[in-house]
């Protein structure tokens, strides 16, 4: 191990027996700097084969997103955000000098809908958004036109057409993988009667680099580091090779949805530990999004709750006491896992508050809680190298492209809210591409970029047809 990294076993006072097994943890989720490196050849193994085959090893999907916003365009459109917790309903007014103004209203997605009736309750939703702020078509057309950001995989056959290759993040809508999102959802607007025309469906991922690039022409990159996590870039339409080009006029380049949640789902590159393999195994699509499941905020909580209760199970944490909460999957929030790593304070009382009032265990002594922080230190640690180690394999795919000054437009709540999560990506950028490189390199939080982004999407296909 490398001399800065962090050594969880230094805590005072702590017996041997409970040492040990912190070492035991450190070793097993320790990342190094050889397995970084080789991680970003597998990467990029898996990147050739999908842009290859249709069933390659990452789903290298394309996206029909050919064309970049300049920042000029002008005019107002709408646009949804369906993410893992609410659909946002957006109008997005662009106002041709890189700026734009957004009227927004959130919708959270209920159980019923994530379950049962999504399209119909987006329906609704839209419905109601619409008739609030007097919405109607321009004059002389019918329809609304709308983008949509569906952050959930997508096999896309144009750029309003795609087929739901599999559900996450907790939604289960039955009699839908397989197929049309645009066409359910627009099945649901007509036996609503609302005149809103889906024109454009996008990833998330596009929806931050396209929002990132009305305002910074040098963008390349769209990332999500958030409930979930994936990618897309620029690629050269010459290497997507699985791509069946259209009659007309090529674009030389399209933007490519990696879908890189995906990434070793063969569980060959990866370092995995016990605790992965538990969540794994009891997840939805058990086997499916394996490197989603390292560094998501949806799972990180629940890896680390994996590693609290094996100590617990050793009698070396909280002298062996659980309770009905810290037992229940998934009751471990990232959100709580980002106040417990910034947690500074001499005595850790917002660990004694997050575990005594929270998950209701007792009297947690001062060891407890050093335990608890560098647990959480020790994993998020793991989560943010990989995340970086993904970010740089993709930066170094288009090695090129890093001669010049390039933007990446993130977004997410572990790139906003998790501790130290940026300067970990900067850190590990340096490193991974060389100081000269890296330099060159400006990180953007993409904020609304899913709305915005679809917009702008919207609003290219309208004025490209
Ligand atoms: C989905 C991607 C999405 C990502 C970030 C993943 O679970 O498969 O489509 O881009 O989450 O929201």
């Amino acid at each position: 191990m490398t001399k800065n990294v962090l050594d969880i076993t230094k805590i005072p006072n702590a017996p041997d027996s409970l040492k040990a097994l912190l070492t035991q943890l450190q070793q097993e989720f320790y990342v190094s700097d050889e397995k970084i490196d080789q991680m970003i050849k597998s990467l990029h193994e898996e990147m050739t084969d999908g842009l290859k085959k249709e069933d390659g090893l990452l789903p290298m999907i394309p996206s029909y997103v050919t064309g970049r916003p300049t920042g000029k365009e002008k005019g107002t459109y709408l646009s949804l955000d369906l993410g893992g917790t609410n659909l946002r309903v957006c109008q997005v007014q662009l106002n041709g000098d890189t700026t734009f103004e957004l009227f927004q209203q959130k919708f959270t997605i209920t159980k019923e809908a994530k379950e049962a009736t999504l399209f119909d309750w987006i329906a609704q939703c839209v419905d109601i958004f619409v008739e609030n702020h007097k919405i109607t078509p321009d004059a002389g057309k019918t329809f609304i036109p709308c983008g949509f950001t569906f952050s959930f995989p997508v096999i896309q056959t144009g750029i309003a057409r795609g087929n739901l290759l599999m559900w996450n993040k907790g939604f289960t809508v039955p009699n839908t993988v397989g197929r049309d999102v645009v066409l359910m959802t627009q099945d649901a607007f007509m036996r609503k009667h609302l005149n809103v025309k889906i024109v454009a469906i996008i990833n998330d991922t596009v929806g931050s680099l396209m929002a990132t690039s009305y305002s910074h022409p040098d963008c390349q990159m769209g990332i999500i580091f958030g409930t979930g996590t994936n990618a897309c870039y620029w690629e050269k339409v010459e290497n997507i090779k699985k791509w069946q080009t259209q009659e007309g006029a090529q674009p030389e380049e399209m933007v490519i949805n990696m879908e890189w949640g995906a990434f070793d789902n063969r569980l060959v590159n990866l370092p995995y530990t016990p605790h992965d393999n538990k969540l794994n195994r009891k997840s939805q699509n058990h086997g499916l999004q394996v490197f989603e499941k390292m560094i998501s905020g949806l799972y990180l909580g629940e890896v680390i709750r994996n590693a609290l209760l094996w100590l617990i199970d050793r009698r070396e944490l909280f002298n062996g006491r659980s309770s009905d909460i810290l037992n229940g999957a998934y009751s471990l929030d990232t959100a709580y896992v980002s106040a417990i790593v910034a947690d500074e304070s001499s005595d850790l009382s917002e660990i004694k508050l997050i575990f005594e009032n929270t998950m209701q265990i007792s009297d947690t002594t001062l060891l407890d809680r050093q335990v608890i922080k560098n647990v959480c230190k020790l994993i998020g640690g793991r989560a943010k190298r990989l995340s970086a180690a993904a970010m740089c394999a993709v930066l170094l795919w288009r090695p090129e492209l890093l001669e010049k000054s390039i933007s990446v437009g993130i977004d997410g709540s572990m790139y906003q809210f998790y501790p130290g999560f940026e300067e970990s990506l900067i850190r590990e950028a340096k490193r991974i591409l060389g100081e000269e490189k890296a330099s060159r390199l400006t990180l953007t939080l993409a904020k609304d970029g899913s709305g915005v982004g679809a917009a702008i999407v919207a609003m290219i296909v309208c004025r490209d047809t």
